[in-house]
């Protein structure tokens, strides 16, 4: 079964939309296998942003991701790596559209509540990354 790694950046928990996050992607019928409350170290954050290291935003990730706490999460579900990053909305949160994550909580592209990865081999990555396996809870639900 497909899965994805969502993380409720910094911004997402200060302004305590951590319940409403989630809430979206239980109600669109994604299961949540692995789930964690957790501050990130730098090595963590410039392991996760490799694939930007060259950009000019790099070093703002870095701090960003690195300055509080965060939801690790990996969600499981038929096409859920796609369909969630419909659910999170455009990376701009001023072009997102409304009804989407970023669209409706959203104001500021450094500050866009929440990560998704955006293909499958990125998900396999990122999963590896944050979650040993004996942290992911391999269930189906039976309703
Ligand atoms: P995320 O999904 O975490 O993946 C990379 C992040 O880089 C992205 O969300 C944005 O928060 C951030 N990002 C992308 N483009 C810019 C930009 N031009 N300036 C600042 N941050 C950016």
């Amino acid at each position: 079964m497909e899965r994805t790694f969502l993380a409720i950046k910094p911004d997402g928990v200060q302004r305590k939309l951590i319940g409403e996050i989630i809430k979206r992607f239980e109600t669109k019928g994604f299961t949540l296998v692995g789930l964690k409350f957790m501050s990130v170290n730098r090595e963590l954050a410039e392991q996760h942003y490799d694939v930007h290291k060259e950009r000019p935003f790099f070093g703002n990730l870095v701090e960003f991701i690195t300055s509080g706490p965060i939801i690790a999460m990996v969600w499981e579900g038929d096409g859920v790596v796609s369909a969630a990053r419909k659910v999170i909305g455009a990376t701009n949160p001023l072009t997102a559209e409304p009804g989407t994550i970023r669209g409706d909580y959203g104001a500021n592209i450094g500050r866009n509540l929440i990560h998704g990865s955006d293909a499958i081999e990125t998900a396999q990555r990122e999963i590896a990354l944050w979650f040993k396996d004996e942290e992911l809870v391999n269930w189906q639900p039976t309703l």
